[in-house]
């Protein structure tokens, strides 16, 4: 057994990629009000408006080299990657950003860990993998992209002895979610009045709290703390309660006591939408803590 991070030291450090975005956000918030000192790795161009101000910004030029030299400078004792590009349906111009994003920058960065001696790190996933399908069935090349990441970390895992755990992740929502998906959307049109397409919205949808995507990192951690070396697991994080889209526009306008115009069937499903969201095993020791009526409702009220 070999100690990987002690999360019992309130100084530990952990590097986060994705620290602008909604999930990498919310765990750099989260893990600075726990008194750890938090690494926010950004690329070049990014804006570091919303980033919690107790980060500490290391920007990457691109290079391999480059993020050698600011893992080793910061030293983690893990490493959180949230970063992603995500497109449901892809056209020809994300091909390259998909890539970018979700097989080299992760490459690079399990090539950097290696070389620095940093062994752990939680990856997330999505249950997209699974298309109908306890086996790998990617329902987009998104999805893709998430499953080539896990196959390349395999080697960093068996190789260079880095422990890796994956936690395949539902749709998310929370507050401060600037991605402009689906809750964001439904509560816009219940404030605005204005009428919003959707499909015939009898798919099955999972949400899970951001705060549960929190506490799913902390088990994460500590499990790769007492993990041997070169561990590579990946379990799933699933919030309470799995329903369909009319189902859940019934539950806002019922939590809400406001209509949402929702004009059902203009847009088409889209091509291999997820009917039914994957079920996987769980993360050993955790369960989603945040109820949907709860989580839905703070939003209605705070939006
Ligand atoms: N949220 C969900 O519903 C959901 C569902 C399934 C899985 N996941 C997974 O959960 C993780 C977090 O997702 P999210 O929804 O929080 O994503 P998000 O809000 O879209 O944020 C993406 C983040 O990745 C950064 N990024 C993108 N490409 C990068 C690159 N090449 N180098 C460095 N940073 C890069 C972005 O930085 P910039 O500021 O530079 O753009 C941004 O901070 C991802 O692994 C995602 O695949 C999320």
């Amino acid at each position: 057994m070999e100690d990987v991070v002690d999360l019992s030291r309130s100084s530990g450090r952990l590097l986060i990629t994705g620290a602008t975005g909604f999930v990498g956000g919310r765990l750099a918030r989260g893990f600075a009000d726990a008194g750890f000192s938090v690494g926010a790795l950004l690329r070049a161009g990014s804006s570091a408006d919303c980033l919690d101000p107790r980060a500490t910004i290391l920007r990457h030029d691109g290079s391999t080299s480059d993020l050698h030299g600011l893992v080793r400078a910061f030293a983690p004792d893990a490493v959180i990657h949230a970063a992603t590009h995500f497109v449901g349906v892809h056209g020809p111009e994300h091909v390259a950003p998909l890539i970018e994003s979700n097989l080299l920058f992760g490459t690079q960065l399990l090539d950097a860990m290696a070389r620095c001696g940093v062994r752990a790190l939680v990856n997330f996933g999505t249950i997209w993998q699974h298309f109908e399908s306890d086996d790998y069935k990617p329902a987009t090349l998104y999805a893709a992209t998430k499953q080539a990441f896990e196959d390349i970390a395999a080697y960093y895992a068996e190789a260079e002895g880095v422990s890796i755990l994956t936690l395949k992740l539902p749709d998310t929502y929370g507050p401060e979610d600037r991605r402009g998906k689906l809750i964001s959307a439904l509560l816009q049109a219940r404030t605005e009045g204005r009428q919003l397409a959707l499909s015939p919205g009898e798919q099955r949808i999972n949400l899970l709290h951001v705060d549960d995507v929190l506490s799913g990192v902390r088990v994460a951690l500590d499990r790769l703390r007492g993990a041997p070396a070169g561990t590579h697991a990946s379990f799933a994080l699933r919030g309470p309660e799995t329903l369909t889209l009319r189902e859940l526009v019934t539950r806002i306008e019922r939590l809400g006591a406001r209509p949402v115009p929702v004009l059902w069937g203009a847009r088409p499903y889209r091509a291999r939408e997820v009917m039914r969201p994957w079920e996987g095993p769980l993360l050993p020791g955790w369960s989603a803590g945040v109820s949907l009526d709860r989580g839905l409702s703070e939003l209605i009220e705070t939006p």
